[in-house]
C-alpha cells in the first residue's frame, strides 16, 4: 500500500469534504469583506438602536485598516495552503511534513551528539560513569525515559525499584544493568491463595514467616506454622534461606528492602493473587550508545556492583556485598 504520510484519510470523501469546506470558507470571507466595502454610507446615518432614551448607534463603514487586515488574513490562508499541507491531502509545494521535520531534527541531534556517543561507547561502563559530561547526558536520558517509573532521583516508588540503593533484584554489575535496560525484565510470582495451594489462614501464616525473616512485626505462632509451609510453597523461588535468586529476579525477603511495601495486607495480597511486574525493554528503541550511557549513569548512582568477572563466586558476591549495606541502612519500610 502506498502510505501517504500527509494524510490519514481512508476514503476520498473526507478529503473532498475538507477541500470544499476550506475553499468555501475562504471564498465566503473574501466575498463578504468585498461587499461590505462597497456598501454606501451617508455620514450621520443611525442603525436605529437606541439606549437610555438618547444614546444612538451610528452606522459607519468599517475602518479601512481593519478591512485590509482581514484581506491579509484571507491572502495568508491561500498562500499558506499553497505552500504547506492543510488543503485536504494536498502536500503543499514546500513538501513539509511533521515526520520530515522530526527526521531533520533527529539528524541535527545526531550530528551534535553522535561523536560523543561513539566516544563513550568505546569506554567501559565504569570509566564512563566517572565522566561528568557523560553523567549529564545520562541524566537527561534518564529524566526522559525512566523517571516516570523510577522517579526523577532514581529513588523508585512502590512497585518500581530504587536504582541507587545497592539492593538489586536482577543484579547491579554493569553487564546485568545493561541486560536489564536492553531486554527488559519480568518479575513473576505465581498466586498461592487458590486451593489446593493454600487457604487464607495458611497464606497469613506464611506471610508472617516471611516477615519474621527481616524482623518485621509478626505473630510467632503464625510464623512457626508458616515456616513449615515455606520450603514447599516459596523456596523454589525465594530459596530455602529466603535470600532469593538474582539470576531470575526472585527478591531477597531477608534484607529489609520492600519493593511493594512492608504492610502485611499488601504482602497477603501478593501471596494470594501473585504479582507480575514488568520493566520494559529499551534495546531497539534507544540503541546501543544511549543504553551504554544510561547503564553508566545508573551504575554510578551509588549502588553499582563490580563486574561479574571480578567475582568468580557469583552467587555469593552479591550477598556478601549486601550484608554491610543492610546493617548500615535503617530498615527501609516503604508503605
Ligand atoms: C513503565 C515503567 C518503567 C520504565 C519506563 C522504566 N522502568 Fe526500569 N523497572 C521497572 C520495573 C517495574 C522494574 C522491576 C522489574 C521486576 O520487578 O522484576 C524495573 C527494573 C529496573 C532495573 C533493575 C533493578 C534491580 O533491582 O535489578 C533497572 C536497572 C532499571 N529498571 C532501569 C531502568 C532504566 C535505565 C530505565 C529508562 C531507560 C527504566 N528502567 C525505565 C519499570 C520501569
Ligand atoms: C514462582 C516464583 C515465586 C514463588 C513460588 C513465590 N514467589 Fe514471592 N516473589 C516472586 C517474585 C518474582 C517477586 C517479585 C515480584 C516483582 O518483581 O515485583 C516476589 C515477591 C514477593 C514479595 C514482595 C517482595 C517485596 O520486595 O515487596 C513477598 C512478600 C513474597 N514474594 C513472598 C512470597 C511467599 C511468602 C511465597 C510462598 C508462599 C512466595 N513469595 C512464593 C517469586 C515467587
Amino acid at each position: 500500500m502506498d502510505f501517504n504520510i500527509t494524510s490519514d484519510f481512508v476514503s476520498g470523501f473526507w478529503n473532498m469534504y475538507v477541500i470544499v469546506l476550506v475553499g468555501v470558507s475562504i471564498l465566503f470571507c473574501g466575498w463578504f469583506l468585498w461587499i461590505q466595502g462597497s456598501v454606501k454610507y451617508t455620514p450621520g446615518d443611525v442603525t436605529g438602536h437606541k439606549w437610555d432614551e438618547t444614546l444612538e448607534e451610528y452606522s459607519n463603514p468599517l475602518p479601512n485598516w481593519w478591512r485590509w487586515m482581514y484581506y491579509i488574513t484571507v491572502l495568508f490562508a491561500v498562500v499558506y495552503l499553497a505552500l504547506y499541507p492543510g488543503f485536504g491531502n494536498m502536500a503543499g509545494s514546500f513538501g513539509w511534513t511533521m515526520r520530515g521535520q522530526y527526521d531533520a531534527e533527529m539528524k541535527a541531534a545526531e550530528a551534535q551528539y553522535g561523536p560523543k556517543f561513539s566516544q563513550f561507547l568505546k569506554q567501559d561502563v565504569m570509566t564512563v560513569a566517572k565522566n561528568q559530561e557523560a553523567k549529564e547526558m545520562g541524566q537527561r536520558l534518564f529524566q526522559t525515559y525512566c523517571a516516570q517509573c523510577h522517579g526523577g532521583d532514581a529513588g523508585g516508588q512502590p512497585g518500581f525499584p530504587n536504582l541507587k540503593d545497592g539492593d538489586w533484584l536482577w543484579g547491579g554489575s554493569p553487564e546485568k544493568i545493561k541486560e536489564t535496560i536492553t531486554g527488559g525484565r519480568m518479575g513473576i510470582m505465581t498466586p498461592k491463595g487458590v486451593k489446593p495451594d493454600m487457604d487464607a489462614e495458611q497464606v497469613k501464616d506464611v506471610v508472617h514467616y516471611a516477615r519474621s525473616l527481616s524482623g518485621l512485626t509478626s505473630d510467632p505462632v503464625r510464623a512457626q506454622r508458616g515456616g513449615e509451609l515455606f520450603p514447599q510453597a516459596c523456596a523454589a523461588c525465594h530459596q530455602a534461606d529466603g535470600k532469593g535468586l538474582q539470576a531470575a529476579g526472585y527478591p531477597n525477603l531477608t534484607d529489609k528492602v520492600w519493593l511493594h511495601g512492608s504492610s502485611e495486607a499488601k504482602q497477603i495480597e501478593i501471596v494470594t493473587k501473585g504479582m507480575t511486574n514488568q520493566m520494559p525493554a529499551f534495546g531497539a528503541f534507544l540503541g546501543e550508545a544511549k543504553i551504554h550511557l544510561l547503564t553508566a549513569y545508573v551504575w554510578g548512582l551509588g549502588g553499582g556492583v563490580q563486574p561479574a568477572a571480578a567475582a568468580p563466586a557469583a552467587a555469593e558476591a552479591p550477598a556478601a556485598a549486601e550484608a554491610p549495606a543492610a546493617e548500615a541502612a535503617p530498615a527501609v519500610e516503604q508503605k
